[in-house]
């Protein structure tokens, strides 16, 4: 594997795979001791919450792409759902905040990268450390999608 090569020889610090199912991270934490895994995760769409569970277990980073639902029309939107919306309004922040902080409460080892094409959305993006969710405000949200 040409990555794990140019690891090895020190060219890069770490290895990471995207878009694997479980039994490929599985695989490549085995075999070729992976940093982090890469896959499409978000409030509105947990279907790969085996993974994360599994790259926390494991010890390495999970890495949700998608985090915000996408930009892609027809895919569900984080900050459409109904009950991120009443969780922002309560607690004071946007509904694209709640949502980026959910993913930071689901586990501790989420890096998140949102995607935006707006300086502003970039610099309420990176506030969310001063956004807090209590466990009610989860379970709401977790019931609401
Ligand atoms: N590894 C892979 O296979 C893979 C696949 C897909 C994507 N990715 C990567 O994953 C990252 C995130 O993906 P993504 O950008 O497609 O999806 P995303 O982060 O889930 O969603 C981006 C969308 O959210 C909106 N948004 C961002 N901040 C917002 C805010 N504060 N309020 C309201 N709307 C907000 C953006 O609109 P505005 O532009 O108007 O802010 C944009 O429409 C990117 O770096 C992408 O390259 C990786």
């Amino acid at each position: 594997m040409t990555s794990t090569r140019l690891r090895d020889e020190g060219k890069i610090a770490g290895v990471g795979i995207s878009t694997g199912t479980r039994a490929q991270v599985k695989q490549a934490i085995a075999q070729a001791d992976i940093v982090c895994a890469q896959n499409a995760f978000s409030l509105v769409d947990q279907r790969d919450g085996d993974v994360l569970d599994l790259c926390h277990d494991s010890g390495i980073a999970y890495v949700p792409y998608f985090p915000l639902g996408s930009a892609f029309p027809g895919l569900p939107k984080v900050t459409e759902n109904a009950a991120v919306r009443g969780v922002a309004e309560r607690v004071g922040a946007s509904p694209a905040q709640v949502g980026l902080r959910w993913l930071l409460a689901r586990r501790d080892n989420v890096l998140l990268f949102p995607g935006t094409s707006r300086l502003a959305h970039l610099e309420q993006n990176m506030k969310i450390a001063d956004v807090t969710l209590s466990d009610d405000d989860i379970a709401e949200l977790e019931k609401g999608v």
